[in-house]
């Protein structure tokens, strides 16, 4: 499987060994880390489940700056990044006419593309953030787009209750599992069979391990292809390692799941 680096494929940057070498090759992360750290425990301890501490994670963080928030530090990169997720999905199956819903939508870094690309009312995103989708409304705003009617919807889980049966052709989900437990991504995976249309599919991206699965402070999740691949088989679905994803420049991989006809 290509094409990031060995090293960082094997990494697990939960160890305390990664952790002594990152500070001695970073020190001027060792002082940001600490204070993260500090923070995200104390957030732990006031919130029992992983979506109420990472929704309290992304109000600190948006907080500060939502564009940071979403993991892109500067305007040039949060451009980039929607940038990428939108040419990459048009190139790979996205129609005007399609019914979008994307998961973990944040402050629309590649939302406001999808949402002008898209008919009228074909784009639904969620999150578990209110204060990332307000973001995402200003977003909207700043781009002249309130004429195309987007669902901008919060949610506390991914069983996709509150909406219709097959009402999705294209279900996205970037840089959100990277960010989510298993039994997170498990839920999502049992429930989005149910909303995707015959024909429909469901890209998301993932942290991906080659060696032990691990996690950073519960913010940062990494996983081996072939867990993400028979979780999806047991709930039904096919999934497919989207191999020319690893050709762009982003630190996540891609997988492509499909309902059987
Ligand atoms: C790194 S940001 C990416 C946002 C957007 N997908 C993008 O690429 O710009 C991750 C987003 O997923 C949201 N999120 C995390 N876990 C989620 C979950 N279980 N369900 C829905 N949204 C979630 C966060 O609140 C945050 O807005």
């Amino acid at each position: 499987m290509p094409k990031q680096p060995t090293d960082s494929l094997n990494a697990d940057r939960s160890s305390l060994s990664h952790r002594i070498r990152y500070a001695l090759r970073h020190p001027g992360r060792i002082g940001p880390y600490v204070l993260r750290s500090v923070r995200d425990l104390r957030l732990r301890l006031t919130h029992r489940d992983h979506v109420s501490y990472y929704r309290a994670v992304m109000a600190s963080d948006a907080a500060r700056d939502p564009k940071a928030a979403v993991g892109s530090h500067n305007e040039e990169r949060w451009l980039a990044l929607g940038a990428m997720q939108f040419d990459y999905l048009v190139e790979h199956g996205l129609k005007p006419s399609h019914r979008m819903l994307d998961i973990g939508c944040g402050n629309l870094r590649a939302g406001w593309r999808f949402i002008d690309y898209l008919d009228t009312g074909g784009y639904y995103g969620i999150d578990i953030s209110p204060d990332i989708l307000v973001a995402g409304k200003k977003v909207l705003a700043e781009r002249g787009l309130q004429h195309k009617l987007p669902y901008l919807t919060l949610t506390q889980d991914l069983t996709f209750d509150f909406l219709p049966e097959g009402a999705f052709d294209v279900v996205h989900a970037h840089s959100v599992f990277s960010h989510s437990p298993l039994d997170v991504i498990d839920e999502c995976l049992a429930h989005v069979g149910r909303v995707l249309a015959p024909g429909g599919f469901f890209d998301f991206t993932f942290d991906r391990t080659e060696g032990a699965e691990h996690h950073v402070l519960r913010e940062d999740f990494y996983y081996r292809t072939e867990t993400l691949v028979d979780l999806a088989a047991e709930h039904g679905l096919r999934a497919r390692f989207m191999e020319d994803w690893e050709e762009r420049p982003h630190g996540q991989s891609k997988i492509r799941v499909t309902a059987p006809d």
